[in-house]
């Protein structure tokens, strides 16, 4: 594997850095050597504690009994905004861009504060209390941010559900969490589109016979229905309340939030972060890996759906006191140059995105973004899948105009943070690679039998050590927490992803190596499409696999057995892809469909994926080990009626 090029970070950056390479490498030397004394000073240096722990870290990986700052007290809410006021109180928190380019609002500090407290109060008024999961299904807009915070300032436990995920997806995650209380909005706006948000909840809720309260914020002039028992309207609620609410303390072990994603098997999983560890952790990543300085504006244009919107929209940036940017609309709308107009109408310094979008604006041409001037820039990030080398250039080059950092982060929902990235001032960069670890990260690549690799050979992407950021569980279900991140390599966590890394300590992320695909950076479980598939009754088998995309990264490739009386028409694909969406929603649209008469199976009757995946590529020079398939002739048909070529 030939090495990337080494790009020298540029020089106005390197001088205002937080720090250098050799601190780098004598900080993350100190942080693994001894990470108690590392953490401890981290945590008391970057969030404001009511109690402090006693202790900084105690249990292992190998007793999964992993607990940080234990004892210690604090809240969530308290550091990212009580303790700005004196300082930033005028100070703007939130800038807003609407979908509509006309459309925008600042909200500072003590704006925020106030709407905080008294949405708070509104929680109260209804019931929820200290450890309640609260389900918010919201487009990007303030509220979004002001109900999470809300949350967390009294102690309840959101469960912010994608506003892009369908009714059944919402019922599941209120189900899984027995959520008692939603958060919607009347619709949500996004580049022509217009999302029914309150009646996708109507809809799930028709199942959800626990939940008592909806509350709604009226984001258009359009009427839904309503039902009077249950509904409220925001705007009407937040008059009704005092601007008074104090912080609950919170042990540094008490569930902050739920964040349902996918897994390779079953239905997505309640990845549940506590207060403590998680807010050390988001805090000074931050910090580190975007270079903030004071008074910089800070945009990424995740959703608040996804993890990257928990830690580095909200809890990583207000914690630290910055400026983070929420913007509501889509990146080609109403023209392929709306992220670096809005770059330059803010004078956005860092600024956050995935692949998938840098590739489709990338595709648009040039010209949309030499049409601006995205002077304002130092630091520009990308997170979510593998970022293409030349890609990676052009982001750098085109957007950056050679001037700024590329941090590409390597993280995972539960991981809380990014683990893998460059500091900008300390990393040179290379194209492509996630890089360095992060403090106190200690990442290995090993072989199937968990023994590690040579230089430049690819293996699996494990982590040896605790650190604060880190899952405390899957909510509901210990035993699948253990199974699905420390059966593997007992001991160690298990990423799900391949990786080599290079002669210079440099991390290349390759992908999954589970039955998890990443469509435009989203998170989709193979046996969550294929049981979407399996709901219409016409279907008798279907097997999910990847196929590589030129925008989005992967995209879906199903193979569909029909029952035995139904005969296959393009009408009945059309529906099945419906089905899908209807079930899951728009991200898990599959692009193709290949009837297949039959699955190639194993004798012992297991689907072998490996062979459909390299089917659906056309990539048939190779197709391994096929001795154990119980009717070779299966995989000849499938070959023959592939729909790449
Ligand atoms: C999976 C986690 C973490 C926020 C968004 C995704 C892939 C993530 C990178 C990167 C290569 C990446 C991995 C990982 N991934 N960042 N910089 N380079 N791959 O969170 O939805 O939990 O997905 O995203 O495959 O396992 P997520």
């Amino acid at each position: 594997m030939t090495d990337a090029k080494i790009h020298p970070v540029p020089a106005n950056i390197v001088q205002r850095a937080h720090i250098t390479e050799t601190q780098y490498k004598e900080m993350y030397a100190r942080s693994l050597k001894d990470p108690e004394a590392f953490w401890g000073e981290q945590a008391q240096k970057f969030i404001s504690w009511i109690k402090p722990w006693e202790k900084v870290l105690t249990g292992d990986f190998k007793n999964l009994n992993v607990q940080w700052f234990v004892n210690g007290q604090l809240n969530a809410c308290y550091n990212c905004i009580d303790r700005h006021l004196p300082k930033r109180a005028n100070q703007p928190a939130i800038i807003w861009e609407g979908n509509d380019p006309s459309e925008s609002a600042t909200i500072t500090y003590a704006q925020l504060h106030q709407q905080i407290c008294r949405f708070a109060n509104v929680l109260k008024k209804h019931n929820v209390k200290k450890g309640d999961r609260v389900s918010i299904y919201m487009p990007m807009v303030p509220e979004v941010v002001i109900a999470m915070l809300a949350c967390a300032r009294i102690g309840a436990v959101h469960s912010v559900v994608f506003a892009g995920f369908s009714p059944d997806a919402i019922k599941d995650r209120i189900l899984d969490a027995d959520c008692r209380i939603v958060i919607t909005a009347n619709e949500g706006l996004r580049g022509n589109k217009i999302i029914p948000l309150k009646n996708n909840v109507d809809a799930a809720l028709v199942d959800c016979p626990n939940v008592k309260t909806v509350i709604v914020v009226k984001r258009t002039e359009n009427t839904v229905d309503w039902n009077k028992t249950r509904d409220r309207w925001y705007h009407e609620e937040m008059t009704t309340v005092s601007t008074e609410c104090p912080c609950e303390p919170m042990d540094a072990q008490d569930p902050l939030y739920i964040l349902y994603t996918s897994g390779s098997t079953g239905k997505p999983k309640g990845i549940l972060h506590v207060t403590g560890g998680y807010m050390v952790y988001v805090t000074m990543t931050y910090r580190y890996i975007f270079d903030y300085h004071e008074r910089e504006i800070y945009w990424c244009t995740a959703d608040v759906g996804w993890v990257t919107g928990h830690s580095y929209i909200i809890y990583g940036p207000l914690s630290n006191g910055a400026t983070t940017l929420i913007f509501e609309g889509a990146p080609n709308y109403p023209t392929p140059a709306r992220y670096w107009e809005i770059i330059d109408k803010y004078s956005v310094n860092i600024f956050y995105t995935s692949p998938t979008a840098i590739r489709a604006l990338r595709r648009e041409g040039d010209v949309w973004v030499k049409s601006t001037s995205r002077k304002s820039l130092r630091i520009l990030g990308t997170v979510g899948e593998p970022i293409n080398p030349e890609v990676w250039e052009w982001y750098y080059q085109v957007v950056g105009n050679n001037q700024c950092v590329v941090v590409d982060t390597w993280w995972q929902t539960e991981t809380g943070g990014i683990l893998i990235s460059p500091l900008p001032g300390a990393t040179p960069l290379k194209g492509g690679s996630a890089s360095w670890p992060f403090f106190g990260i200690k990442p290995a690549i090993v072989d199937d039998h968990g023994q590690p690799v040579a230089i430049n050979t690819l293996g699996k992407l494990i982590i040896t050590q605790p650190w604060p950021g880190i899952l405390q569980t899957i909510y509901g279900n210990r035993e699948r927490f253990i199974n699905a991140y420390f059966n593997e390599f007992p001991g160690n966590y298990f990423t799900g992803d391949d990786a080599r890394c290079d002669e210079h300590g440099y991390f290349w992320i390759v992908g999954r190596n589970d039955d998890v695909l990443k469509v435009s950076g989203h998170r989709i479980g193979t046996a969550e499409v294929e049981n979407a598939f399996l709901q219409a009754n016409i279907v008798a088998e279907a097997a999910v696999v990847p196929v590589p995309h030129d925008i989005k990264g992967e995209s879906i490739y199903a193979f569909i057995t029909l029952k035995p009386t139904i005969k296959a028409n393009d009408t009945l694909k059309n529906e099945l892809i419906q089905k899908v969406r209807d079930i899951i929603g728009a991200i898990a649209t599959p692009d193709y469909i290949q009837w297949a008469d039959a699955l190639p199976k194993t004798r012992s009757g297991k689907i072998m994926r490996r062979l459909l995946r390299k089917i659906a590529c056309n990539d048939l020079a190779d197709l391994g080990d096929t001795t154990t398939l119980d009717d070779p002739k299966v995989v000849e048909h499938l070959i023959q009626g592939r729909l790449l070529r």
